[in-house]
């Protein structure tokens, strides 16, 4: 017995940035990013800490479960940094809502989310844990060179989360990792040391895009195939493939290799760009409260990102 989904939820900054605002800022335009991506708009935090963001989304997911925080036996975060390095966001998120558990974050880059539903159910099936809190949140924004049109385009800020609990609704889940600091990278920025000989990495988000294109839909493509042959599903017993939101043609790529249909694609990659390890939860909670998802629909997850890592997922929920 591994865990169900019985809550989610999400929160996203105030300020909603259009392509066209972002033209003001680097020579891009509206049609080469919808074109290229599927962004039309994305969130971007001004005022809001990751924690405001993270707390918003775990008190949502908390109130559908009917959940305390008190009744919570473990607290994942998936993020690429919290607003400190230490405390860490998951720390911070037990005292706001009031949990009493052990919290831990994970970096695992977009595929975090991913990697957080293995840990849970690693937790679960011990016996360590029964009911787990699995927050992606992201502040992307805070990592981009706003003079990089190749980059700052496509990232936005937001957290999703879920509420897990003992059950049967985890199928099959893969993980994988495959280190690389060359073709998605985000430096460090380290205190000066009078000791220290290594010199200052570029703090901002370094990608290429092409090559990170064809890793991100040769694994989907193996990750999807292989989770769902392990879990014994067909593609008409799914509701919805659920990809990272990172460019709408990555996503229907894989629908179209794996032969799913149009409406069994999940996108909202218009409307937050690519939010990282945040984009499953996020989109996952969307299609719950628009009555898309219900329970006992089967849905299929897959992530890629740095590291490079890559996970997917078969959930009845
Ligand atoms: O979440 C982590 C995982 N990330 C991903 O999976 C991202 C995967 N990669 C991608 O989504 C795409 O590679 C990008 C969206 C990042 C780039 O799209 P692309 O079709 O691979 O474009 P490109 O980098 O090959 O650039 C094509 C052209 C270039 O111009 P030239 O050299 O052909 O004259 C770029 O300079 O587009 C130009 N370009 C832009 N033009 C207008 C690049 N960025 C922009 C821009 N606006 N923002």
């Amino acid at each position: 017995m591994s865990f169900q989904i019985v809550g989610t939820g999400r929160a996203n900054p105030a300020l909603v940035l259009t392509n066209e605002m972002v033209s003001k800022l680097v020579d891009t335009n509206d049609e080469w990013i919808v074109t290229r991506t599927g962004i039309n708009t994305r969130y971007v935090s001004t005022d809001e800490t990751l924690l405001d963001l993270s707390v918003e989304a775990a008190n949502n997911a908390l109130n559908k479960a009917g959940i305390e925080g008190k009744d919570l036996d473990l607290i994942i975060c998936s993020t690429l940094e919290g607003d400190y390095i230490t405390p860490s966001l998951s720390c911070l998120v037990q005292r706001e809502i009031g949990a009493v558990c052990p919290a831990v974050d994970i970096n695992a880059a977009c595929s975090g989310f991913i990697y957080g539903l293995d840990m849970a159910d690693a937790y679960i099936t011990s016996d360590k844990a029964e009911t787990i809190l699995l927050i992606g949140a992201e502040m992307m924004t805070r990592h981009l060179d706003w003079k990089d049109r190749s980059t700052c385009v496509l990232f936005g800020d937001g957290a999703g989360a879920v509420v897990l609990k003992k059950g049967n609704g985890l199928k099959s889940i893969k993980i994988t990792a495959k280190g690389d600091d060359k073709l998605l990278v985000i430096g460090n920025v380290f205190c000066s040391s009078p000791f220290s000989n290594q010199p200052q990495t570029d703090p901002h988000f370094r990608m290429n895009g092409g090559e990170v294109f064809k890793f991100a839909v040769g694994s989907a493509l193996r990750d999807v195939k292989e989770v769902m042959k392990k879990a014994g599903v067909t593609v008409s017993d799914v509701k919805m493939l659920i990809p990272h939101q990172a460019n709408l043609r990555v996503s229907q790529f894989v629908k179209e290799k794996m032969g799913f249909s149009d409406e069994q694609l999940a996108s909202a990659i218009d409307h937050y760009g690519n939010t990282s390890s945040a984009s499953i939860p996020l989109l996952l909670d969307e299609l719950v409260e628009e009555g898309k998802l219900s329970s006992g629909d089967i849905i299929v997850l897959t992530a890629f990102g740095g590291g490079l890592t890559t996970g997917a997922c078969v959930i009845e929920l």
